[in-house]
């Protein structure tokens, strides 16, 4: 049996603060499963760490005046932190800035450069003689070859989606100085992706349990054939490249950042004074390997992490990478009326950490996109945490005290109630959901078991019994009492603190703490009972406010401005990816009697199949307009929520060809 697991969860990049979509992706499934393992008594670390160098995090650092390492700094702590107080219980964040990390991502590098494996390519590049430097990505901006756009970066053009490079941009000026660059020829390396194919389509296949979002994706990026990807960037911040003649150049983000898992294992095992032990869960065959991450980070963890690990040799593989998909979090947009941000920080400083686990794990994006809503959370909280959960342990709780004396009354009898035969039948079915990456069924299956400790106090009726028997009735206390004790084991992945609260109210150790210990009887009859307290008071959310959007004066349109805007509904009845695009989805709609092709900018956000029988939004009357060589007569409607795109559907409700205005 394969026991040693090495769980990870993406590092999150170190120049913005981790949200609630964040949390739902990966932070709070992976918690929750290493969580319910540790109970299980299995071996298994849990590495994460903040992702510190790249582009972006330079540019947030130009555009404040201050160094990279004050945006690292300041991000790294403050994420560390809300994690911390969210109970994400890593056994290690750490950092890519770390020394530890840079030796290994060199050493990672010099083995593949050692085997001849690396392609070096020298390629022309945009330079800045002003600034000194190769203006890479994001560094640049320019006029838009494909739409026209004036300020489309140096690897995509924002309003139209399109991938780009920056030699392609019209116009092209120096973000930094704003100077016009030239053409220079710079040498990179490349690492070559296309000959692992093979044996990554083969390694894929047999991955009977991957989610099917997961492995479809793989098969998208099979059937367009991968390509050798750039591994190195003419860039100041990063990790250098180790070979000679190379100065100016750094590891790609994106080539170093999973190395971060290498080196956090070995950063831990370091601080627990068996320095040695890291290569157990790398190198030896029998660790699972786990990947939590969103489904944006899919093609990093599924195909070029792994091929690049195959071409190291020596390491294990992921056993599984139960990506998630995106969390839309409409409270965005409530929140600045109520006063609570969506930032973990904020969150956790305004709601008591548990009930915000709880409502993101009912929610969790699984399958497909889901919704966070405030609204949501407060009925959770009311509802269910309150109403069933908080419910039970109190009513039991104060009864106990009240009747005998503060303790935890003797049983005498033998006999078991049915109730725990069904508790560890429950524990049975929890555990199958967990080992299934189903956390929302796992959650549904554990409020189960404290909806039948209700039913149970209920139909016992101890109130009465007490009158006539009670010593009979201290046995029901005592059942009841025991089935709280399950339930702190059983809630605990998903809601540790409280899980904590009502193990020191029945007065006990964590000597039983342990998930085959959920439905038995381990409280000692005598034993006096802790400090009630109520674990979940109603939540109330201030009146909502009427939205106000503010439009400028001279922003506004007349009426006869919008229209002039043609906005019809459509059916998706064709969608294929782009070749070469990692934005853009073809799509075929039907409106009424015609049919259209669109070119959307999308396909970060949706796949080519999710898009298929969708019934949209589109503008009707557009110009035709070419994208990426491919004429698009028309564009549909999205929202932008957080970043993330969110088409507008009227799926169900409305046929295609409906006039909208
Ligand atoms: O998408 C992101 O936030 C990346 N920083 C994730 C990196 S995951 C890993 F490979 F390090
Ligand atoms: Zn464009």
């Amino acid at each position: 049996m394969k026991n040693r697991l090495l769980v990870t969860a993406a590092l999150p990049y170190a120049n913005g603060y981790i949200h609630l979509g964040h949390i739902a992706g990966a932070y709070l499934p992976a918690d929750i499963f290493v969580r319910f393992k540790r109970l299980c008594d299995e071996e298994i670390i849990f590495v994460c760490g903040s992702d510190e160098h790249g582009t972006a995090i330079e540019i947030s650092a130009m555009k404040e005046s201050v160094s990279p390492k004050e945006i690292i700094d300041r991000y790294h702590f403050a994420n560390k932190d809300a994690f911390d107080k969210l109970g994400i219980s890593f056994d290690i964040y750490s950092r890519t800035s770390n020394e530890i990390h840079h030796k290994t991502s060199q050493d990672f590098f010099l083995n593949l450069f050692d085997k001849d494996l690396l392609i070096q390519k020298t390629e022309k590049q945009l330079y800045s003689e002003k600034d000194k430097r190769f203006l890479a990505d994001r560094f640049v901006e320019g006029t838009c070859p494909v739409c026209g756009y004036e300020e489309a970066r140096g690897d995509q053009c924002e309003s139209c989606g399109s991938n780009l490079t920056p030699l392609e941009l019209k116009n092209p000026k120096s973000k930094i100085s704003g100077d016009t660059p030239v053409v220079k020829e710079s040498m990179n390396f490349f690492f070559p992706l296309e000959a692992f194919q093979p044996k990554l389509e083969e390694w894929i296949k047999g991955k009977a349990n991957w989610k099917s979002n997961v492995k479809n994706y793989c098969e998208g990026w099979f059937k367009t054939g991968l390509k050798d990807r750039a591994i190195t960037r003419d860039l100041d911040w990063g990790v250098k490249v180790p070979v000679k003649n190379t100065e100016g150049k750094v590891i790609y983000v994106w080539f170093e950042a999973p190395i971060g898992y290498i080196s956090a294992t070995k950063e831990l095992f370091i601080q627990r004074g068996t320095p040695e032990k890291w290569s157990e869960y790398w190198c030896e065959e029998d660790t699972r390997m786990i990947h939590f991450i969103g489904k944006d980070n899919i093609i990093f963890h599924a195909i070029v992490f792994p091929a690049m690990l195959m071409a190291h040799g020596g390491f294990v593989l992921a056993e599984n990478i139960p990506a998630n998909e995106f969390l839309n979090l409409d409270g965005a947009k409530l929140s600045k009326s109520k006063g609570h941000g969506i930032l973990v920080k904020d969150v956790v400083e305004s709601f008591n950490p548990d009930v915000v686990r709880y409502s993101v794990a009912s929610n969790m994006p699984e399958n497909k996109d889901s919704d966070f809503s405030w609204e949501d959370l407060q009925a959770k909280n009311n509802n269910e945490l309150a109403a069933i959960l908080g419910n039970f342990i109190n009513r039991t709780v104060v009864f106990a005290k009240s009747k005998f004396d503060n303790k935890i009354p003797t049983r005498v009898s033998k006999e078991i109630p049915e109730i725990f035969s069904y508790i560890k039948s429950q524990m049975k079915i929890i555990e199958e959901c967990y080992n299934n990456y189903k956390f929302r069924d796992a959650l549904n299956e554990t409020m189960n078991i404290a909806r039948a400790a209700n039913k149970y106090f209920n139909d016992s009726e101890p109130w009465k019994v007490i009158k006539s028997d009670e010593a009979k009735c201290g046995e029901i206390i005592n059942d009841c009492l025991q089935i709280a004790h399950s339930l702190a084991i059983a809630v605990s992945p998903v809601i540790p603190f409280t899980s904590d609260k009502i193990l020191k109210v029945l007065g006990k150790d964590t000597t039983d703490f342990k998930w085959e210990k959920i439905g038995e009887l381990v409280l000692l009859g005598g034993t006096e009972l802790g400090e009630n307290e109520i674990l979940f008071p109603q939540i109330e959310l201030p009146a909502a406010k009427e939205e106000e959007t503010v439009v400028a004066e001279d922003n506004l349109i007349a009426i006869d401005d919008f229209k002039k805007v043609k906005l019809a509904t459509a059916i998706v009845i064709n969608a294929e990816a782009v070749p070469k695009s990692k934005k853009l989805l073809k799509l075929k709609v039907k409106c009424g009697s015609k049919e259209k092709q669109i070119i959307a900018g999308i396909a970060e956000h949706y796949s080519a199949e999710q898009m298929l029988n969708k019934t949209v939004v589109i503008v009707d009357n557009l110009k035709p307009a070419k994208l990426m060589g491919l004429e698009s007569q028309g564009m549909l409607l999205a929202a932008k929520i957080d970043g993330k795109l969110k088409v507008i559907s009227v799926d169900g409700e409305i046929a295609d060809g409906a006039d909208v205005s």
